[in-house]
């Protein structure tokens, strides 16, 4: 089996790629590098001892999708590639909607024209409703407050309705919650190209002195400790959830939507003590206010993932925590190096 990896080079597509050649697939990557690196991939190849195409191109462009897909004989694709800055979306909201819905309609209109049937794609926690009940089942009420949100519950609508016409395609909707860690090797992991939006690479840039303190957002929200509570997810228990997406799409038609979550919520000061714990860092912080539209708490119900994926996440906090600190320590600037 052949996939193609839009967006191939990024955080979490990386690690997917290292899941993916070592469960015997063979891959091809398309990336323009606006938010990576050429270097992750010949880190992966590094590190797998294993070969895979590599183009460098834009996801929006149908052509080059269609004649990757020939030229590879590719029969599936995960389509990872977008923007993802929360705040930009909000700043350039036209950007946002071109990438990422155009990437989005460009990937299913060359699975039309090439046979191809079979499609993972990243959505995200984002297109769940705030006044949900926790935790977050895949039918909870989905409504976002951001444009990033609004591109993924668009795309979801756009491949679900691709998926009623074409009842050959099978296509998965993966909502992650919140991906954090790196690989053990500290090898890859993620490399914000700007002051990061997400807690741990901004713990880990602080531990490693690129940041003075951490800002934490709010101290007076309905939690054991008044921080936010989110569903962090090691990286690697994702990518290999993508394996698992990939075997249930090739025995399924149609579409369905999976939350990839561990199911435990932990507050923004249980991340910063359980990383001052396991790696002996001291990481200073300050409160400061809460950000517009963050929740209390927001976590995921992981069990339909469990029941028809067989998927499950394995690691914990410690985990998370000891392998996002490897490789920030090992790569102080990330791929700049
Ligand atoms: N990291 C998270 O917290 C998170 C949570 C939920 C969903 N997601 C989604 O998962 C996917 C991967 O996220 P990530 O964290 O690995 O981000 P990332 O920025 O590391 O990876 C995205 C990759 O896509 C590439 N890209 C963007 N637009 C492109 C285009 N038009 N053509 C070709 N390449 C393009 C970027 O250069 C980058 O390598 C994204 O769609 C993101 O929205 C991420």
């Amino acid at each position: 089996m052949s996939i193609l990896l839009t967006g191939g080079a990024g955080y979490i597509a990386t690690h997917t790629l290292i899941s993916l050649l070592e469960n015997g697939y063979e891959a091809v990557t398309l990336d323009d590098y606006d938010n990576s690196s050429p270097e992750a991939l010949r880190r992966v190849r590094q590190l797998t001892g294993k070969e895979f195409a590599v183009i460098e191109g834009d996801a929006q462009d149908r052509e080059l999708l269609v004649r990757t897909i020939l030229d590879y004989n590719v029969d599936g694709i995960i389509h990872f590639a977008g923007h993802k800055a929360v705040g930009e979306s909000v700043a350039k909201p036209l950007k946002y909607y071109r990438n990422n819905l155009t990437s989005t309609i460009a990937v299913l209109e060359a699975m039309q024209q090439t046979g191809v049937r079979d499609l993972i794609f990243s959505s995200s926690a984002a297109v769940y409703a705030g006044d949900n009940q926790m935790p977050l089942t895949e039918s909870s009420r989905r409504e976002c407050i951001n444009p990033y949100g609004w591109t993924k519950y668009m795309s979801e609508q756009i491949i679900r309705d691709a998926a009623k016409a074409n009842p050959e395609f099978s296509c998965v909707l993966l909502r992650y919650f919140n991906p954090v860690g790196a690989h053990p090797s500290g090898m890859i992991g993620e490399d914000p190209s700007d002051v990061p939006n997400n807690l741990m690479p901004y713990i880990c840039q602080t531990a490693v002195g690129l940041r003075e303190r951490l800002t934490v957002f709010g101290s007076d929200y309905r939690t054991h400790d008044g921080t936010g509570v989110r569903d962090y997810l090691h990286v690697c228990d994702l990518a290999d959830g993508h394996v698992k997406a990939l075997e249930y799409a090739a025995s399924h038609s149609g579409c369905e939507a999976f939350n990839l979550g561990t199911g435990t919520g932990y507050s923004v000061l249980d991340m910063v003590k359980a990383f001052e714990k396991v790696n002996g860092v001291k990481i200073p912080y300050v409160i400061g206010p809460r950000r517009p539209g963050d929740l209390d708490e927001c976590y995921a119900d992981p069990s339909k993932a469990e029941k028809l994926l067989g998927w499950k996440a394995k690691r914990g906090i410690e985990e998370m925590v000891r392998d996002g600190w490897n490789w920030q320590k090992k790569n102080p600037r990330g791929y700049r190096e």
